[in-house]
């Protein structure tokens, strides 16, 4: 019987496998005695039917956790939605997918003969989160889709897998506020995503957030290997709502310049 921890524990060896630098930030951290919780954790896919958001989300609602909000973003392309636990302490799940209906012609043909590549039956794999690349695609096919969308690209390079882990920043008793926590990973070496400044959201929108930029890490392509971004780590701070009760969603404003964490140019 596979536990919420199991899946969380499978997630997180697999993320830190390709984001080095979350595991030192999670080692820094620990090293002044805080107990690290998650906020969130974040997946990415296409809206393919059959291997879309609903797919990504099954293995996390057979433990349990529950669908709320969606969201959608015009620049980008994405709908997405996240899914809560009913037990205190557990991250949120933030899944989106890619519309390829508003790309071009040759990008949804490129990501078509990806998905064609994929066994019947791969949308449910009980690990679809963390099955990890189950396509061939060359380094033309992956500049070809970077040309159009960041998203499409890493999708293709990476497949399936957690694009960040989400560090709950309430949850840490050394620091009193994100900004704090931010001057301490840039004092240790760290960049983090400046896009549209360094923290994304404030106070009133309930919910701040920062991320490191994403590691680069050494991809296989079929043709060749190289060098590209890969995974951030993201910190996140919660405020009340008028209610008193702690805003548990997200800020699509915010979320927007947080998905650029894994940009290969900074805009
Ligand atoms: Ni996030």
């Amino acid at each position: 019987m596979v536990t919420t921890s199991d899946l969380l524990d499978a997630l997180w060896r697999d993320y830190v496998a390709s984001t080095p630098q979350a595991a030192r930030i999670h080692h820094l951290l620990s090293a002044r005695g805080e107990r690290i919780a998650n906020d969130h954790v974040a997946l990415r896919t296409y809206g393919v039917a059959g291997l879309g958001i609903a797919e990504l989300a099954r293995p996390f609602e057979a433990l349990g956790w529950e669908p709320k909000a969606p969201y959608r973003f015009e620049d980008k392309h994405l709908v997405a939605r996240y899914w809560q636990h009913p037990t205190p302490g557990l991250p949120k799940v933030f899944i989106s997918e890619l519309v390829l209906a508003e790309l071009s012609a040759a990008a949804q043909q490129v990501i078509a003969g990806l998905v064609e590549q994929l066994p019947a039956g791969f949308g449910a794999r009980a690990d679809l989160p963390w099955a990890g690349r189950p396509w061939r695609v060359t380094h033309a096919q992956y500049t070809q889709l970077l040309a159009e969308s960041e998203y499409a690209a890493w999708v293709a390079a990476f497949g399936f897998r957690v694009n960040h882990f989400t560090v709950d920043v309430n949850a840490l008793s050394t620091f009193p506020d994100l900004a704090t926590l931010d001057a301490f990973l840039v004092e240790q070496g760290f960049t983090l995503n400046d896009a549209g400044g360094t923290i994304k959201g404030t106070r009133a929108d309930c919910l701040e957030q920062s991320s490191t930029r994403a590691d680069s890490v050494e991809v296989a392509f079929t043709d060749r290997t190289c060098s590209i971004p890969s995974c951030y780590y993201e910190f996140a701070k919660r405020y009340p709502l008028p209610s008193g009760e702690l805003f548990h969603g997200f800020v699509p404003a915010s979320a927007d310049k947080i998905f650029e964490s894994t940009d290969v140019k900074p805009r």
